[in-house]
């Protein structure tokens, strides 16, 4: 751990290119008024300090549009690769996010190329199965999965094996005429890990999912509007932002209307579907205990626009 007390001691810890944590101490007289954690980051072989609690892979705009913020996957030299340091900030962002009321969507996108192209087949090649268990990479996705607000992944360019995995755990897909979505473990020698066997399989049935899952073959963004795996098809010049018109249309509803809802969906690939009606049914009855309820059904009778206070 490092105290600094000036900046000059700041370069000389950029010079020397310490990786390690460290803590600034603001001070004033002599009492210590505030400690920020900073650490050490490197980009294209420039060193710069950011705050601990900023994310260096992902770039998130919680003012992208009234009650929406969007995440972009930011490794675009790496197409987006999915390393367990950009996972983690995603989820841990995604957390923030679902606590954050004044947020009601998230949009997920990566670049124009890439939205991902899979989990970092570089940080995982040499590891043997006691570090694939002890790293567990895979259950920061259950915590995603987990997220209450809905997700629209804006998808361009490729969205391969995890990009594929990670779009699908969104709750719907824009993407652009350019996208193509692939499981294409198989050809290096593995199969999907996060999901693709069993959310591709759901999504698009066993005989499109198997090809996808045993060849490697990649699928167009046409092919996959067909099979039902993406929400709709749009020039890639307008991706993002037809994204983000289906993500105000979602904003401008009872935001607890939205996630109880966008839970209840999901238990249909969880339980039995008697089940799974009877928690619809518990979802349905609880909404009347909010004053979303109230407002929404007063507009109706009185011809206006609901306005949702997420109450
Ligand atoms: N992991 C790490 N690096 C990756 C990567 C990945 N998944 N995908 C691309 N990259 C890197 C490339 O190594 C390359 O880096 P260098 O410039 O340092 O060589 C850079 O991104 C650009 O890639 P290409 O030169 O290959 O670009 P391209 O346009 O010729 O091809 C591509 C693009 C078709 C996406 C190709 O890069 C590719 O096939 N990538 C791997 C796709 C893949 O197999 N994904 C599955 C990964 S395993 C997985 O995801 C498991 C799971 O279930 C979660």
């Amino acid at each position: 751990m490092f105290i600094l007390k000036g900046a000059k001691i700041v370069y000389s810890i950029l010079k020397t290119n310490i990786s390690r944590p460290f803590f600034l101490l603001i001070q004033a007289g002599v009492h210590f008024i505030k400690i920020i954690p900073l650490k050490i980051g490197q980009n294209n072989g420039k060193l710069y300090i950011c705050s601990m609690s900023t994310p260096e892979f992902i770039i998130v705009n919680k003012q992208a549009a009234k009650f929406i913020a969007t995440i972009q996957l930011n490794r675009p030299k790496e197409m987006n690769a999915l390393n367990l340091q950009l996972m983690n900030e995603l989820k841990d962002v995604l957390k923030n996010i679902d606590n954050d009321d004044t947020i009601r969507c998230i949009v997920l996108t990566g670049n124009e190329k890439a939205f991902a192209a899979g989990a970092d087949i570089k940080q995982m090649a040499n590891r043997n199965p006691i570090d694939m268990l002890k790293i567990d990479q895979f259950s920061i996705w259950d915590q995603i999965h987990k997220t209450k607000k809905p997700i629209i992944a804006a998808v361009s360019g490729f969205a391969l094996g995890g990009g594929c995995e990670l779009s699908m755990i969104c709750d719907m897909i824009v993407a652009s005429e350019t996208a193509q979505f692939g499981q294409p473990e198989i050809n290096i020698g593995v199969m999907p890990g996060a999901g693709g066997t069993q959310r591709l399989t759901r999504a698009i049935g066993k005989a499109r999912a198997m090809e996808m899952v045993l060849s490697g073959k990649f699928i167009s963004a046409d092919e996959a509007l067909a099979a039902g795996l993406v929400n709709k098809v749009v020039p890639v010049e307008i991706y993002l932002q037809e994204a983000m018109k289906l993500a105000e249309v979602i904003a401008s509803k009872s935001p607890i209307a939205v996630q109880m809802a966008k839970e209840s969906v999901l238990k249909a690939f969880e339980m039995p579907l008697q089940e799974a009606l009877y928690f619809e049914r518990k979802n349905f009855y609880m909404l009347f205990a909010t004053e979303d309820q109230k407002e929404g059904m007063s507009a109706f009778v009185e011809k206006r626009t609901a306005d949702f206070k997420g109450k």
